[in-house]
């Protein structure tokens, strides 16, 4: 398994895997214009066949926070430890940065528990992290659970 940056050629391959559990309604789908527009964040893993096994993107969103999003592991292979080390390859990036605060909204919180997340109250993160919530169909009736990891 090869663990890298996303470029353009992983886009129709993360828009297709994300897509499809969205159909499931296990996490929020992605357009293509937000996958393009958020490419850097993105790191994908890569199997010997050269297909994408898995996904994750890290979002800047203030000061010292970024959310982990966007976490897609191929449905046969699940529970190998691709999808915790795509987080741990993204939070490497956002120590880099200086990122001192991680958050997620997720479906999974037993995948977030086991890599240091807490479940938090949503009212505890700022205000600007809704901003793109206004486009999710869900809005405002999120039923999403909020984690951090400090
Ligand atoms: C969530 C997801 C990305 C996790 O990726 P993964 O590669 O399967 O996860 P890992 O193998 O790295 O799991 C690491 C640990 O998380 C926990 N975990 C992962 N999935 C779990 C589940 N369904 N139930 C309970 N614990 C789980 C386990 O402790 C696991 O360690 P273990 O297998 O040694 O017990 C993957 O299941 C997925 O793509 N799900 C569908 C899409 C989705 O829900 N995305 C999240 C949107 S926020």
């Amino acid at each position: 398994m090869i663990y890298r940056k996303a470029t353009f050629a992983d886009v129709e391959a993360i828009y297709e895997l994300v897509a499809a559990y969205a159909e499931q309604g296990v996490m929020l789908a992605r357009s293509r214009n937000t996958l393009y527009e958020t490419l850097r964040d993105m790191v994908v893993a890569i199997d010997d066949d050269g297909t994408l096994a898995g996904v994750g993107g890290l979002h800047v969103i203030w000061d010292r926070l970024a959310e982990v999003r966007t976490m897609a592991v191929s449905p046969h292979k699940r529970r190998r430890g691709i999808g915790a080390e795509i987080v741990k390859r993204l939070m490497e990036d956002g120590e880099q940065l200086g990122i001192e605060k991680y958050f997620t909204l997720t479906y999974q919180p037993e995948f977030f528990k086991s890599l240091g997340f807490v479940v938090i109250n949503k009212e505890e993160l700022p205000h600007k992290v809704w901003k793109e919530c206004i486009d999710c169909p869900k809005f405002p009736n999120c039923d999403e659970i909020a984690m951090v990891k400090v």
